[in-house]
């Protein structure tokens, strides 16, 4: 199954970086070495056993961008799945990346106008932190406001923090095609053994792809900053030619089990019943996964 996913907005936005990131292992520092896309840059990424994410990384450079609207304009925009547009927060031509949006936003109602929106407000890492949410919040409004008639969800996003995850955690969630019976089995298993909470991650990016709460917890962000942790301590294995498999974290309140679970998935069970033994649960985990088989 093949899903066409679009990757727009004006040149230096950042898109080829979030895309190197999320799905070919580079880390943040990398990005500075990348050179203009040119063009459409076409990659096909096994996400989950068979569905298989087409990413278009469409170069923003104003003579590409005008070619997509005219002359491309069938070829990029049929069939799309998923539109990501990727504004640069700083960018000092934000009437002109508007204008460019609302192209876009044309082209797809005309051609695929079933496609989710998604709006990206990135480099949020060279605003001051005191500033981030009202000027978030702002563009998002803005942005959903010019949006209509199509519904856009915003994310505000940086290469340099776990925000990345969090925006593309949403994003590859809408492709999943069987995702509500995936979140049923993962609630069963999770009640079953009386976890906190259980997650499963996809194996190559560690993005969530589903999980359950079965005991609420403060931190929102907390999905996202596994991924990006564990994404990096992945990397850093495979530097040593050591391949990542589990990990057992603990303190006196809760013990985490992470570990590949199915041959596209991670899972990861939070337990904080400390009378559980944890040989119980890497149990409960193993026995899980012979019944995926
Ligand atoms: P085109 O291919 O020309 O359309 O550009 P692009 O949108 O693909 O931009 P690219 O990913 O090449 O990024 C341009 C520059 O922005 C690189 O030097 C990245 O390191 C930098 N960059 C990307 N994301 C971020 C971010 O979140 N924060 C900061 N500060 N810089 C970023």
């Amino acid at each position: 199954m093949k899903k066409k996913v679009l990757l727009m907005g004006k040149n230096g936005s950042g898109k080829t970086s979030m895309r190197s990131i999320i799905f070919a292992n580079y880390v943040a520092r990398d990005t500075r070495r990348l050179g203009a896309t040119i063009d459409v840059e076409h990659s096909h990424v096994r996400f989950l056993g068979n569905l298989f994410l087409n990413l278009w990384d469409c170069g923003g450079q104003e003579a590409f961008m005008e070619n997509y609207f005219a002359s491309q304009r069938d070829n990029i925009f049929k069939n799309v799945e998923v539109l990501i547009y990727v504004f640069d927060v700083e960018s000092r031509e934000l009437e002109k990346d508007m204008h460019y949006y609302q192209s876009c936003l044309e082209a797809i109602l005309q051609n695929s106008p079933e496609a989710k929106v998604f709006c990206l407000i990135h480099k949020m890492d060279l605003i001051q932190e005191d500033q981030r949410d009202s000027l978030f919040a702002m563009r998002e409004d803005e942005l959903k406001r010019c949006s209509l008639p199509l519904q856009c969800r915003c994310f505000r996003t940086s290469i340099w923090d776990e925000t990345l995850y969090k925006a593309w955690s949403a994003i590859v969630y809408q492709l999943i095609p069987n995702v509500r019976q995936l979140e049923m089995n993962v609630k069963a298993f999770a009640d079953i053994i009386e976890a906190d909470e259980v997650l499963l991650f996809e194996k190559a990016t560690f993005l969530v792809i589903s999980h359950c709460e079965r005991k609420p917890h403060k931190d929102v962000h907390r999905f996202e900053k596994v991924s990006n942790i564990i994404k990096q301590f992945k990397l850093s294995c495979s530097k040593l030619a050591a391949q990542f498999q589990r990990m057992e974290v603990r303190n006196s309140k809760f013990a985490a089990f992470i570990e590949y679970f199915t041959s596209n998935t991670f899972i990861m069970v939070v337990m904080s019943d400390t009378t559980i033994p944890p040989a119980a649960t890497w149990l409960n985990i193993k026995n899980a996964r012979r019944c995926q088989k």
